[in-house]
Parts: C-alpha cells; structure tokens; sequence
C-alpha cells in the first residue's frame, strides 16, 4: 500500500502545476516586505548568514517532511496527523500539530492581508504620482499620516480579504495555477529592474556590505530565534500549509527536487529584495531599522526618481499584491479544508467562515498602528506581539513536531517509499536531517533565548 487514503480534493494537473502553486505560497510579503526589514532590524550580515543555514539545514528538510506527510495523509492537517498517528501506532495527539497550523494560519492572514492592503494602497498613490521627484522625509511623512488612519487600513485590509474570499471559494484550481505563472516571471523582471537601479545608486556598497558582511557582534539571541522564524514563514512551513498543498499531490512527483527548487526561488527572492532596499536606505541616509514600514518608505524613492518610475512603481505595487494573494490564499486553506472535511460545509461556506474571522482578528493589527498604538507588553506592540507568536513560536513549534514525527515516528520504509528518492544516499542524508539536525537545532534556538544555555 503506497498511500492510506486517497486524497478527496483532487490533484494537482502536473509537477510545475505544484511548483507554481507552492511556490506562489512561499513568496509573497515575507520576501519583500519582512525579510529586508527585520535584517535591517537586526544588524544585517550575521542575520543573513542565520537565516541561510536555517533555510538550508531545518527549512529544506521540514519542507520535503511536510509535504510527504500531506501526500501521505491526504487530507487536512488535522485528519493527516490523525491518519498518520494510525499508521505509526502512535496516540492521536498528534492532532494537535494539525490544529496549531489551522489556528497560525488563521493568525497570520490577519496580519498579512492588513500588510497586503498596504500594498494596495500604493498601486494607488503610485498611480496619482505621489511619489514624483519626492524626497525622503516627503516619502515618510506619506507613510506615517497613511497608518495614522484606522479606517483607510480598515478599507484596504476589507479589500484584500474579500479578494482572498472570492479566490478561496472558487476552490484552488486553474486559475491560481495561470495567475502564478505569469506573476513569478513579472515580478523577477521589476526586481532585476530595480537592482539595475540600486546598482547606480550611491549606497550599492555600504547596502551589499550591510547584508553580507558577517558581524556576530550585531547579532541577538533573539536576532537568532527571528531568522529561524523567517525561514519558517518565508517557506510557508510548519503549520500544514505545505501540508494540505502535498495533500493535492500525485504519487508521481518527486518531493525532495520540488522543494529545493522552491526554497532556492524563495530565498533569491529574499535576498534580491535586500539588495534592493538598502543601497536606497543608505544613500537617502534612512535608518535601516526603520521596522514594517521599510519598503513604504524607500522604494517610493527609487520609483520617484528613476526613468519610467511611474510606470514601474504602479506595476511593481500591483505585483506584490498579487504575490501577497497567492500566499493569503495558502494561508487559509488549512482551516478551509478542516470545516469542509470534517463540518461538511460547501467550500463557499467555508471560506466566509474563515476570512470573517480573520478579517476580524485583522482589526487588532490595525490598531496597533494607531489609536492602540500606546498598548504594549514586554515592550512589542500588538501587531509585534502576534507576529512574533505566530513566526516565532508556533512555526517553529509546528516544525519541530513535524520533525519529530516523521524521523522518529513514521516509518522509514514509508517515508523512502513516498520520497522514491532516486539514491539511498540521498535518503540518508535526508533522515539523519529531520531526525537530529533540524529538531535539535530548533530546540537549541528556543532554550538559548529562553536564557537556559
Ligand atoms: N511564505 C509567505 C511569505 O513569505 O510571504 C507567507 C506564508 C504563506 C506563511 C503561507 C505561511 C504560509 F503557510
């Protein structure tokens, strides 16, 4: 027996078809909007160097983990766990990975639309030519009235949702599959077009040696357990995402190929949009630590002061939005496929139940831009706080539960059948990853910055 199920929803239609739409998953806001600012916020090239080894030695081995168990369960993240706890003969608890990945999801989205709603809002200003000939301090001062403003991120984040709703309830189909196709290869042009940019810019230097000169003393504990988070988020992995993604696909496609491929497009995504953004923050004498607002308040230089900026600005807003959606909508799917699967909602229900409650949740990320701005515990706002909960903790914590499961649970005949991996080695290699490299690594990561080591 190959598989214990058979997957209820479908398959993908073939191999790119999979590479397309998790690919889609993974960049999205993470590369563009998250990963400059909190390398900026934490020193830059140590920073860097962290978060390459956590892609390359926890988020790669996670990633192939993650989607083989969806393949094999076949179902939502719950039901998986479940399927596979049967399997394994191991106790049902395992569920639980399942209901901490529909719950970050659920998390994450609220934020992430508020973000992509940003995004929105800058096709806009992009297209009137608010950002014409402007200069640094114009560029933050548009930016900082824009969040002062609830019911404008309130009116940009309801878009988004609704855009992510109509997507979802369609079901993930054809659609998604023709949209990423043509957004991967748009969005590389306007990023190689923008480092043309910043290559003429007086900062090129002092922003390569920022990201890539390696100064451990610049580096926190925390800065640590960050970089870890962001290879989590920025793969999209440890909350089933990757999970119900697998779930879609057929018996045969290679995983361990696939997931190298998608985690090396993410991560020169990542790294691009680095080496964009801080040759403009230095040469405008910007603060790199400027937080989420980063890329609202530098990229507008660029496009504000380059040939053909008008045009390049609306459609690189456009584009970014886009990304931001094909990520939403993998975002909320663990939570669409459990009440499908297991409350017997049409898939339309099912999508409003869920974007509702995330819109709502939303509204706590919004405030905390403005008039809840002053709330603050151990000294992070409420937007911080969730952001650092979900990347920081629950990702990780569902990674390490993955991890676990499938080095030291499943069987390893069954995980090198669903690998079909062509070499032994290459099996090897992957086993002795995900049972000691990747879950000791991430257990290391929480008790140095829980201070016990
Ligand atoms: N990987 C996405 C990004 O970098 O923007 C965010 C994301 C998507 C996180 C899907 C988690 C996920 F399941």
């Amino acid at each position: 027996m190959t598989n214990i199920k058979k997957s209820i929803h479908g398959e993908w239609s073939s191999r790119t078809a999979f590479i397309l739409a998790a690919t889609g998953s993974a960049v999205g806001l993470g590369n563009i909007w998250k990963f400059p600012y909190i390398t900026g916020e934490n020193g830059g090239g140590a920073f860097v160097l962290v978060y390459l080894l956590c892609v390359a030695l926890i988020g790669i081995p996670i990633f192939i983990a993650e989607s083989m168990m969806g393949r094999r369960g076949r179902e939502n993240p719950v039901n998986t766990m479940l399927n596979l706890s049967t399997e394994a003969n191991t106790t049902p608890q395992w569920q639980y990975v399942g209901w901490l990945g529909i719950i970050a999801g659920l998390l994450i989205l609220s934020y992430y639309s508020v973000i992509a709603g940003w995004a929105s809002a800058y096709v806009v200003k992009a297209f009137v030519g608010d950002f014409i000939n402007t200069d640094a301090a114009q560029v933050q001062q548009l930016f900082d009235q824009f969040i002062k403003s609830p019911l404008q991120l309130i009116f940009w984040h309801s878009v988004m949702m609704l855009t992510t709703l109509i997507i979802v309830a369609r079901g993930v189909g054809e659609g998604l599959e023709k949209s990423v196709r043509f957004l991967m290869p748009s969005l590389f042009a306007l990023l190689i077009l923008l480092l043309m940019y910043a290559m003429t810019t007086k900062g090129y230097f002092q922003g390569l040696h920022f990201l890539f000169n390696v100064d451990f003393s610049k580096l926190t504990g925390k800065g640590v357990l960050i970089a870890m988070g962001q290879a989590f988020f920025s793969l999209g992995l440890g909350m089933g995402c990757v999970m119900v993604y697998g779930a879609y696909l057929p018996k045969d496609i290679s995983i361990a190929k696939t997931s190298i491929i998608i985690a090396a497009v993410d991560t020169v995504v990542a790294l691009l949009a680095g080496i964009i953004i801080f040759p403009i923050v230095f040469s405008n004498n910007l603060n790199p630590s400027a937080g989420p607002g980063l890329i609202f308040e530098t990229l507008p230089l660029a496009f504000g002061n380059m040939t053909g900026g008008w045009l390049f600005g609306v459609l690189f807003f456009i584009i970014l939005v886009f990304a931001a959606l094909s990520s939403a909508i993998a975002l909320i799917e663990p939570a669409i496929a459990w009440l499908i699967e297991n409350r017997n909602l049409s898939r339309k229900l099912a999508s409003l139940y869920a974007c509702t409650a995330s819109w709502g949740l939303g509204l706590i990320t919004i405030f905390s831009f403005n008039v809840w701005s002053d709330i603050k515990l151990f000294g992070q706002n409420l937007f911080e706080l969730l952001d650092f909960l979900t990347s920081n903790i629950m990702l990780p914590l569902g990674g390490l539960a993955i991890a676990v499961f499938s080095g030291w649970l499943m069987n390893a005949q069954h995980s090198q059948q669903e690998l079909n991996l062509v070499s032994d080695n290459h099996f090897k290699i992957w086993h002795f990853l995900i049972k000691y490299i990747a879950p000791i690594a991430v257990f290391l990561v929480f008790l140095q910055v829980m201070g016990i080591i």
